[in-house]
């Protein structure tokens, strides 16, 4: 089911081909996170002082989608409304779709098959959070690129507790493998993913793994057996981070609270975001900031 509660139709015209349209998981069941999310949806859970899915939204923008479709719990989909409402205060078009039950990332492509209407899209998974100077160039190089799907290679430590991507010299993926033993390359693949007007066809030719779930490595590997699978390095200065763990969700708490409170500005502030990107007029922001006077948030908003 797909809700568009969309009310002023604020949109976007692309003047050249770039990824307009992205989706955030944010269904789930958290267990990792148990007992905080037995009645409070992880991606609802505070990052520091932001709601978690600030993060994976900022990220959206940051790559110039305006149009956005948020993928919940049934259970959930009250709290997302009050939080994120029709996206109209930052200049976009947000829907709901809900997922019954958590069957695998790739149902995302065949839950919003209606919303992606053969174009191409990012899914960003709802737990995932990036931050640094290059992200917006990565991001953007990625939505540019709309012919394939482009996943993004991030050089980590312990890359066998990651999905693994391995590539040639011109960045096109040659090996993709979940948690392996022995890794193929450190590059660990983050929960961003650009995607071609293929995406839902070849979802449709997934069958549920052994965990019986629709796997996104089963999807990107279509692409990486036809070679139209390309990998994005990461810039060293990107951190990222998947708040799916009790200690990494600390982590990252700690990393935005360091970086806001050392660069004075805040990470993943949305309002921020669509004023600097022409989205929204200072009108729109002082609606904002009406909405949250006298909080801190409401001060930051105010000195943009
Ligand atoms: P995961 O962290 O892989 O799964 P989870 O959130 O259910 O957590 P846990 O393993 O602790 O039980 O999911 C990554 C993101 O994708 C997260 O934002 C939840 C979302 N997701 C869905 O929306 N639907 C799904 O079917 C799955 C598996 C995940």
């Amino acid at each position: 089911m797909i809700q568009n509660i969309q009310t002023d139709g604020i949109g976007m015209t692309a003047e050249k081909a770039t990824t307009r349209r992205g989706i955030i998981l944010a269904g789930g069941t958290g267990s990792r996170l148990f007992p905080i999310t037995h009645s409070v949806c992880k991606q609802l859970v505070p990052v520091y002082d932001k709601p978690m899915i600030y993060y994976p939204l900022s990220m959206l923008m940051l790559a110039g989608i305006r149009d956005i479709l948020v993928i919940v719990n049934p259970r959930d989909l009250g709290g997302f409304h009050a939080l994120l409402g029709d996206g109209a205060q930052w200049g976009l078009d947000i829907y709901y779709a809900e997922q019954e039950r958590a069957d695998g990332l790739a149902q995302a492509f065949l839950i919003g098959e209606e919303f992606i209407e053969g174009e191409p899209v990012c899914l960003v998974l709802g737990d995932n959070l990036m931050h640094g100077d290059a992200l917006p160039e990565a991001l953007l190089a990625a939505s540019e690129r709309t012919r394939g799907a482009t996943v993004f290679g991030c050089e980590v430590e312990a890359p066998e507790q990651f999905g693994v991507v391995e590539f040639d010299q011109d960045g096109v993926a040659i090996s993709l493998e979940e948690k392996p033993d022995v890794p193929k390359s450190n590059y660990a693949v983050p929960g961003v993913y650009f995607y071609d007007d293929k995406v839902v066809d070849y979802a449709r030719c997934l069958r549920p793994s052994a965990r019986g779930e629709l796997e996104i490595t089963d999807l990107n590997r279509l692409y990486l057996e036809r070679g139209e699978l390309k990998v994005e390095l990461l810039d060293e200065g990107i951190a990222w981070f998947d708040a799916g763990l009790p200690e990494s969700l600390a982590e990252a708490s700690y990393f935005v609270r360091g970086i806001q409170e050392r660069e004075g500005c805040k990470i993943a502030c949305p309002e921020e975001i669509a004023l600097a990107q022409g989205m929204i007029d200072r009108d729109r922001l002082g609606q904002s900031v009406a909405r949250y006077e006298g909080t801190p948030y409401g001060e930051y908003l105010k000195q943009l």
